[in-house]
This record gives C-alpha cells, sequence and structure tokens, in this order.
C-alpha cells in the first residue's frame, strides 16, 4: 500500500517574479497539482539543492490559478529564492496551520494592522473579505512601512484597493518620510490613534515584525479592544510544519499546528511570544 509522504512537495514552476521593495519580491506560482489555501495558512517553499522555509501565501485564496507569496531576504534561503527567475522551479508543501476564522468575523468591523513584509498574509485577508464584502460591515486597513519606498503592493494599498468599496478604507504611514511623499509619517501605531469604529463589534488582525506586533497588540488594548477581539499571525521559527518537531512550541502549542493564527487571549499569558 502507498503512504503519502507529506514532506514530499509538489513541483511548481515560477510563473513570474515582481519586485516589491529592494528586499522583498513577490512570486507568482503554479503548482503541478491544485494547491488551495484559506487565509492564515501558510506553506512550506523547497528551494532544491538549498533547503526549504514557511511563507504564507499573499494572493486571494479564491484565485486558482496560481498562488503568490510575498519574500523578504532574510538569510540562507530567502537569499536563494531572490536569484529565482521566471521560468524556474521549486517545491510547495502544505497549506498548514490554522486559518483567519472568517465566519467570526461576520458582520462585523475589521480593523486589519500591517507593517512591513507582514502587509503579506494580510493582503490574502483583505482579498478574501473584499471577495464576500456585503458579509463584513466595513474594513479599515492600516498599513505601516520604514520608507516609502519600502511599501509593498504600492499600486494596490495607494490607489486601487482605495477605490474598491465605500466600505474598505486605508490609513497608510511611514516611519520615515521622503521629498515626495504627501502622506501620514509616523509609526504604524499611530494609525490606531481616533479610531472610528464601534469597538464593542470589532475585531483587530495584526501581521508584521514581533517588535511591531507586541506594540501594537499593546496600543489595541489601549484604546479598548479586549483580548478576544485581536487576531495573531505568529511567525515562529519552524521546522516540519505539521506538529512533529517542536521546532515552534510556545507554551503548550506548536504554531504551525494550532496557529499560526491565534486570538491573543488564548496565547497572551506566553512569554515568549514576542521573541
Ligand atoms: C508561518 C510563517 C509564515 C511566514 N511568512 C512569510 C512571508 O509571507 N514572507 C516572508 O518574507 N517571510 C515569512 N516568514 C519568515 C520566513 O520563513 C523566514 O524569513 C525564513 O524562514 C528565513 O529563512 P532563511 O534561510 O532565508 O534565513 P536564515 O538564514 O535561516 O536566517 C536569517 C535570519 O532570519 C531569522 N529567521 C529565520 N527564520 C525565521 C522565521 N520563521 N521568522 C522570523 N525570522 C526568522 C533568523 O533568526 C536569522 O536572524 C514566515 C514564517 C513563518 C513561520
Ligand atoms: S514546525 Fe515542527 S512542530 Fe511546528
Amino acid at each position: 500500500m502507498m503512504i503519502d509522504n507529506p514532506y514530499v512537495p509538489i513541483k511548481t514552476g515560477i510563473l513570474d517574479v515582481i519586485d516589491e521593495t529592494s528586499t522583498i519580491k513577490t512570486f507568482s506560482l503554479v503548482p503541478d497539482k491544485p494547491l488551495h489555501f484559506k487565509a492564515g495558512q501558510f506553506i512550506e517553499m523547497t528551494v532544491p539543492g538549498m533547503g526549504e522555509a514557511p511563507f504564507t501565501p499573499s494572493s486571494s485564496p479564491y484565485d486558482k490559478s496560481k498562488l503568490e507569496v510575498t519574500i523578504m531576504k532574510a538569510g540562507r534561503v530567502t537569499g536563494r529564492i531572490h536569484e529565482l527567475k521566471k521560468g524556474d522551479v521549486v517545491g510547495l508543501r502544505g497549506p498548514y496551520g490554522k486559518e483567519y476564522p472568517l465566519n467570526e468575523f461576520e458582520g462585523k468591523e475589521i480593523l486589519l494592522v500591517g507593517g512591513g513584509v507582514g502587509l503579506a498574509p494580510l493582503r490574502a485577508l483583505f482579498l478574501a473579505l473584499a471577495h464576500d464584502i456585503d458579509k463584513y460591515k466595513d474594513v479599515l486597513f492600516c498599513c505601516g512601512s520604514r520608507t516609502p519606498s519600502d511599501i509593498i503592493f504600492k499600486d494596490c494599498i495607494l490607489d486601487k484597493w482605495q477605490k474598491l468599496d465605500k466600505r474598505v478604507n486605508f490609513r497608510v504611514t511611514v516611519d520615515k518620510k521622503d521629498d515626495q511623499w504627501k502622506g501620514k509619517e509616523g509609526l504604524v501605531t499611530t494609525t490606531l490613534d481616533n479610531l472610528k469604529i464601534n469597538l464593542k463589534n470589532s475585531v483587530a488582525v495584526v501581521c508584521g515584525p514581533p517588535i511591531m506586533m507586541k506594540f501594537t497588540t499593546f496600543k489595541l488594548i489601549e484604546v479598548g479592544y479586549k483580548e478576544d477581539q485581536i487576531y495573531l499571525s505568529m511567525e515562529k521559527n519552524m521546522s516540519c510544519g505539521i506538529g512533529k518537531c517542536g521546532h515552534c512550541r510556545m507554551g503548550d502549542y506548536y504554531a504551525c499546528k494550532d496557529g499560526p493564527v491565534f486570538r491573543y487571549d488564548k496565547i497572551s499569558n506566553i512569554h515568549e511570544i514576542w521573541d
């Protein structure tokens, strides 16, 4: 009897590579076999002869023709991925982990707060929400980047998505502006000042570097969100991705299996969540 080996990746062609910033690229991928994910789940991407790393797809879960991942150059594997070109082949396995619980978001005002490459998973979530926008009250997307040239999905965030629907709004900020930037300057936490949201009927979703997640979560609590209204995407170091190796342990949880999406009240007592 043949037993499916969960570690065997699906052969996947690179359809296109888009330069987002000097350190971030979006890869458009077409797996040989269908690989359907839900917003918030992650995949393991294998680079032949180099190794593998986890990434959260950034494209719409409803787009079955391709899957996009937006990857920051951080070290060995991601450095090699950044050298890949259209027509090259990688491996994908997954999807793994828990997705954003969209049924719990229905009828609510949804606040998305993303920083840097953390905007990648939120793009998949945003596109899923926009696909069924009638199910939600409205969506406020707060986007933070270090400088104007570090903004990813620039055409969408600064233009296309802003015109999508009157229930969708954006607050975009950069830590440090340049001569051309006419928008807001300040850390992403400053976009949470003067929120015109009925907090009782709202959920907030945060994704970004650990330090950004920590201060954004604390600010959300300060402005009146309860712990059980905040959802975090925890990108802990991972290896197997399927709850076997223990690399991603967080208290009683494995981030790969029980997350990466966690409601904050479930993990707020675990010390190492911001490491
Ligand atoms: C569930 C999940 C989803 C992710 N989604 C994305 C994504 O959509 N886009 C993206 O660019 N990155 C994402 N990451 C992070 C990405 O997996 C790491 O940047 C990558 O594994 C680094 O591999 P490397 O070999 O290039 O770096 P290494 O040579 O292994 O390390 C370089 C540096 O990066 C740090 N690092 C290694 N792994 C991680 C990690 N998992 N998280 C944070 N820092 C790490 C190391 O501590 C070291 O400082 C995600 C991580 C997880 C766990
Ligand atoms: S990555 Fe192996 S248990 Fe989570």
